[in-house]
């Protein structure tokens, strides 16, 4: 398993990753994030690959420069974009991207890693607590916010 980067060439196989009919809305659609990343330098999205196959997507950024951010915080990130495919959901690949691009993160001495989910999104609560992220509130939009903090 690798994260690489979105290319000319990787571009179509990632908008066209899907979720199941039961997950949609629960994370923004990968040509949502792709035109995100066009204009916003900071967007930082990855390809998730196993065996050369296209198998899901994330993208993160640091605290600043968007819409959501508008007190920056240096060095704070925000994954906000994690899927796997619905043919590939099941199979260890969530954990796998998820401890990568956490790896990449911490590479960059970060203060603190967030995330956010649905209220409903059990699945991803879980899993993210799993993680060592923390519940701390809410963000304006709605959705969970938890993080983890780097001492
Ligand atoms: C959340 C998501 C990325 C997990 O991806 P995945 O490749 O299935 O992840 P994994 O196979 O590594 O599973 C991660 C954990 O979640 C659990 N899990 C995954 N799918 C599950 C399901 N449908 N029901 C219950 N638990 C589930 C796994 O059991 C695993 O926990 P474990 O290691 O303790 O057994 C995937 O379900 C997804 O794309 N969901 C829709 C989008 C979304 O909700 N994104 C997160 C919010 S941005």
């Amino acid at each position: 398993m690798k994260l690489v980067q979105v290319t000319k060439d990787n571009l179509r196989k990632v908008v066209n990753l899907k979720l199941d009919e039961t997950q949609i809305g629960l994370v923004s659609d990968n040509v949502l994030s792709m035109a995100q990343a066009a204009v916003n330098k900071d967007y930082q999205p990855r390809v998730v690959v196993v065996k050369g196959q296209i198998v899901g997507f994330l993208m993160y950024s640091e605290w600043l420069n968007a819409d959501w951010a508008p007190v920056p915080r240096p060095n704070e990130y925000y994954i906000f974009r994690v899927m796997t495919d619905r043919n590939h959901q099941g199979k260890g690949y969530g954990r796998l991207m998820m401890n990568k691009v956490l790896e990449e993160i911490r590479a960059k001495n970060p203060k603190a890693i967030h995330i956010g989910y649905s209220e409903s999104n059990q699945v991803a609560r879980n899993f993210y607590q799993s993680l060592g992220f923390v519940e701390y509130g809410h963000f304006n939009w709605g959705d969970v916010a938890a993080k983890i903090e780097f001492k």
